[in-house]
């Protein structure tokens, strides 16, 4: 069964607390919390003090995603503050196996998340250790832009990989998701959806949770 990922970043940051408890009591199974530096992207967004001030509200899976450069420097604090899955960017690690050695002996989950021009060659000799790939399927940086269609052939391809090589790995797509691309993403090896715009840019942020927690199996297999 696919889950589901909420990214707070288009959650209401003048009341976080009240879109933590409304995803901690939906069909939601992750809370995604993209952290940005304004260096790696061009944008700055939050990091440990709200990571920390939200942590006693839900007990589900947070969901760390870096768009940092030199992760390593502050993985420690993110796993301090209550990270369970942190991901770092390809692009931002020039000694990967390292990095994700350190998140591993953190007692952590560990991603590796690719742009849209990284291709998924870069993996091979890491997907092993891997916790989670997660396929950038916008230009990291912002919410709410418009999903890149060469997507669905990078998830193809990626999870051929995983299974070739006996990875662990679940794929997770980040980017302009929603019910229109869904069902296509989870019949192409999808097993994480990242949504930010398409829960809380609604009237009904848990309904939208809902509606694409429970895409059927008939709508899968149509
Ligand atoms: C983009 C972030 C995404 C973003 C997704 O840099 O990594 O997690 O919040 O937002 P939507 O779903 O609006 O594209
Ligand atoms: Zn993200």
């Amino acid at each position: 069964m696919h889950k589901i990922a909420p990214s707070i970043l288009a959650a209401n940051f003048s009341n976080l607390g009240s879109d933590i408890t409304m995803i901690d009591q939906s069909l939601a199974d992750w809370v995604h919390i993209d952290v940005m530096d304004g260096r790696f992207v061009p944008n700055i967004s939050f990091g440990f003090p709200i990571i920390e001030s939200i942590r006693h509200l839900t007990k589900k899976t947070f969901d760390v995603h870096l768009m940092i450069v030199e992760p390593d420097l502050l993985i420690p604090k993110f796993a301090k503050v209550g990270a369970d899955v942190i991901t770092v960017h390809l692009e931002a690690c020039p000694h990967l196996h390292r990095t994700i050695q350190l998140i591993k002996s953190l007692g952590l989950k560990a991603g590796v998340a690719l742009n849209p021009h990284t291709s998924i060659n870069g993996l091979e000799e890491i997907i092993a250790d891997l916790d989670l790939v997660c396929i950038m399927s916008v230009n990291p940086g912002f919410g709410g832009q418009k999903f890149i269609e060469n997507t669905f052939l990078k998830v193809r391809k990626l999870k051929n990989l995983i299974l070739e090589k006996k990875s662990p790995a679940l794929i997770e797509i980040d980017g302009g998701v929603g019910l229109g691309n869904a069902v296509d993403l989870i019949q192409s090896g999808a097993d994480v959806l990242v949504a930010g715009s398409s829960i809380f840019k609604t009237d009904a942020p848990s309904d939208a949770i809902s509606n694409l927690k429970n895409l059927s199996p008939n709508n899968l297999l149509c």
